[in-house]
């Protein structure tokens, strides 16, 4: 199967995602606006602002919103995707701070929008780079804070990304992680899930099991997200949201 997120109209879509505001979504229709702004929520629902957070990674971090949300109170931020076609739009918005896409509307109809990074972000604090979540650099390393939003049930091997996490994270520092468990033999063979299957516990259960060895469960939170396939069609999913503190 081709990489999907390598796609132009993924590219866009994505931008809308992350950077679209709820009006320009929504319109005047009764979209449900709390499920709106998933990559910023996802950041100020679960980052402890009052440990040290020197240094932050953001890893599938798509087209860049939540890297930049990091960086209003993180000073250097690593946003890491395996798309070069979602590391391009993020180091073209992280230079620009603008970039246009055109999403779908009705039909053969489109919106044309505009993805702006907030202004208040320093944009020189936060750095793009594509990589691989299974194989990441081992000179990549470690972090105050590492975040993972929406990610492990797109990798093949959820497992290896997991056992890396230990060594990514400082003592004391921050592991947020944020997944619906939306398992799909397309993206993770059966036999790579983190439960899902019929004789296997929750996948909640499994992951805790994988963390607790190096982490404490400090704080979880649901979040709704949507995702806008056109302007009256959405894809709405609730991930559960997690804090980990590294032993
Ligand atoms: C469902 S999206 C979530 C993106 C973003 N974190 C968010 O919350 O909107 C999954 C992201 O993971 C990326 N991805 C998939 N496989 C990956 C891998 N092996 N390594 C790094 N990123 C990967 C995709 O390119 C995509 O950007």
């Amino acid at each position: 199967m081709s990489n999907p997120y390598e796609s132009r109209r993924l590219v866009d879509e994505y931008l809308f995602f992350h950077f679209a505001t709820f009006a320009e979504a929504a319109g005047t229709l009764p979209v449900p606006s709390e499920a709106w702004d998933f990559p910023r929520r996802v950041v100020s629902e679960l980052l402890d602002t009052s440990s040290p957070t020197g240094n932050a990674l953001d890893v599938g971090c798509a087209v860049g919103a939540s890297s930049f949300e990091l960086a209003r109170s993180i000073p250097k931020v690593t946003g890491i995707d395996f798309s070069a076609a979602f590391i391009r739009a993020a180091e073209e918005l992280k230079k620009q701070g603008s970039l246009e896409a055109t999403v779908a509307f009705e039909g053969k109809r489109v919106q044309k929008f505009t993805a702006h990074v907030p202004k208040e972000v320093d944009c020189t604090r936060v750095g793009f780079e594509t990589g691989d979540a299974m194989n990441l650099r081992s000179d990549l390393g470690v972090f105050d804070v590492v975040l993972a939003a929406n990610l492990i049930c797109r990798l093949p091997e959820p497992l290896r990304f997991i056992e890396r996490l230990a060594d990514l994270v400082k003592s004391g520092g921050q592991l947020l992680l944020a997944t619906p468990f939306s398992w799909l033999p397309e993206f993770t063979p059966e036999k790579n899930w983190l439960g899902g299957t019929e004789d296997a516990a929750a996948s909640q259960e499994v992951l805790a099991d994988l963390l607790r060895p190096a982490f404490t469960l400090e704080f979880t939170k649901d979040l709704p997200f949507l995702i806008r396939e056109h302007s009256r069609k959405f894809q709405y999913g609730i991930s559960l949201g997690t804090r980990w503190r590294r032993h």
